[in-house]
């Protein structure tokens, strides 16, 4: 080990390609450095890749569900953590303790810095902003991101800050003292934070890109029938499952009846597998249908271990969800007000129509009608 050791967290971002150079960049300063991989971020790092640069330990998600008592002897020999690049989906895990990897970086008690790197909309979704504040009022030092182009081609904040500032900001930190690299966070928080409302213009549009994301449970089996009820109705529809949904609807079956490639965890057909941001990019308006609890919460807290998680995350159109009334799926009640807070419309549909029947299909569809009528009538109503 070095004089001083930082243990390293890579999670799933494309940015952790350039974790080789943060690596060696810390290296170059006499900083020992051992690395944490999570499953996510071995899409572009491995194991053995990780071990090529550090002499030091390399320990990945599964060692740690394995033997978490591996991670804490790592965490106690090194005087600071950084997660770089840190997905939004790790941020969350930060703020609600809720992985093993969480935990044991909460419970060390030494500095802790992270490196966002997103997708610009999925910096600034209310969730991401709310837990990036929460970390922040805990201590956790914030090292960006910075204004820039993505991996996806998008602009704005999001960008992963280059390793030549990350090391020196991280040598401060060692050595216990502020750097100017640690201030700049606070010009990337946009100054009201909410999803957007539905278009004005959406009503006269003839054909409505629509993305239906659906959820597990009895009401998926109304997919079928929705589909068909909002085409009818002039929308055009490409749908995404989520893991469970995927169980109950084949993307075969989807994409015959919608028209439409579907997508799910396992279908993606952009090689750069950026689904989660271009599908909701793509489309006029989101209709998440069933919600569930789980996906209701995931969404509250700002998680995007899911495939629909990260599409919600990263979505810059309005989205419309109907919460699942299978009793066992059925959302909390404090996670629907916080996304309805974040501006989600909530759309309920009557609870004695039978899970799989037209009529529920068609409620929707009405629901969703009468929404985008509503919104076109209010800003009349208020002249905007
Ligand atoms: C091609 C691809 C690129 C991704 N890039 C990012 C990213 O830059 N930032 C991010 O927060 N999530 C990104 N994700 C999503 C995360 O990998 C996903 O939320 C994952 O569950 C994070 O897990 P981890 O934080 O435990 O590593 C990407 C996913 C894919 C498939």
């Amino acid at each position: 080990m070095g004089e001083k050791n930082i243990t390293l967290v890579i999670t799933g971002s494309i940015a952790a390609v350039k974790s080789y150079d943060l690596i060696q960049q810390l290296q170059a300063k006499g900083i020992g450095v051992s690395v944490v991989l999570t499953d996510s971020a071995q899409q572009w790092i491995t194991p053995d890749a990780a071990k090529v640069l550090t002499a030091l330990p390399v320990i990945t998600s599964s060692e740690i569900r394995a033997q978490p008592d591996q991670l804490k002897q790592l965490l106690a020999k090194s005087d600071a953590i950084v997660a770089a690049p840190a997905s939004a989906d790790f941020i969350k895990q930060l703020v609600y303790n809720d992985s093993e990897l969480a935990k044991a970086i909460n419970n060390c008690q030494k500095p802790v810095a992270v490196a966002p790197a997103m997708n610009v909309m999925m910096w600034q979704h209310p969730a991401t902003q709310r837990n990036s504040k929460k970390l922040l009022s805990q201590g956790v030092q914030i090292l960006g991101p910075v204004l820039g182009k993505m991996a996806c081609g998008d602009e704005g904040y999001g960008r992963f800050m280059e390793p030549s500032d990350i090391a020196p900001a991280l040598e401060s930190l060692l050595a216990g003292k502020s750097h100017p690299a640690f201030e700049l966070v606070n010009k990337s928080f946009s100054p009201k934070p909410a999803l957007p409302a539905i278009d004005v213009s959406l009503a006269a549009k003839k054909s409505k890109k629509l993305l239906l994301m659906i959820q597990g449970g009895k009401d998926a089996l109304a997919t079928y029938a929705l589909i068909s009820s909002l085409r009818s109705r002039g929308y055009q529809v490409t749908c995404a499952t989520g893991d469970e949904a995927t169980k109950l609807l084949p993307a075969e079956g989807l994409a015959t009846i919608s028209g439409c490639t579907a997508y799910n965890r396992h279908y993606q057909d952009d090689v750069q597998g950026m689904e989660h941001i271009r599908l909701p990019e793509q489309s006029d308006i989101v209709l998440i249908t069933p919600a569930t609890c789980d996906g209701v919460k995931e969404m509250a807290e700002g998680g995007a271990q899911s495939f629909l998680g990260c599409a919600y995350l990263a979505t810059k159109k309005p989205v419309v969800l109907v919460p699942s009334t299978d009793i066992e799926k059925q959302p909390n009640a404090a996670d629907l007000e916080r996304i309805r807070q974040d501006g989600v419309n909530i759309l309920t549909v009557p609870k004695q129509l039978h899970p799989a029947s037209k009529e529920r299909a068609d409620a929707i569809a009405d629901g969703i009608d009468e929404l985008i009528k509503q919104q076109t009538l209010e800003r009349k109503i208020h002249g905007n």
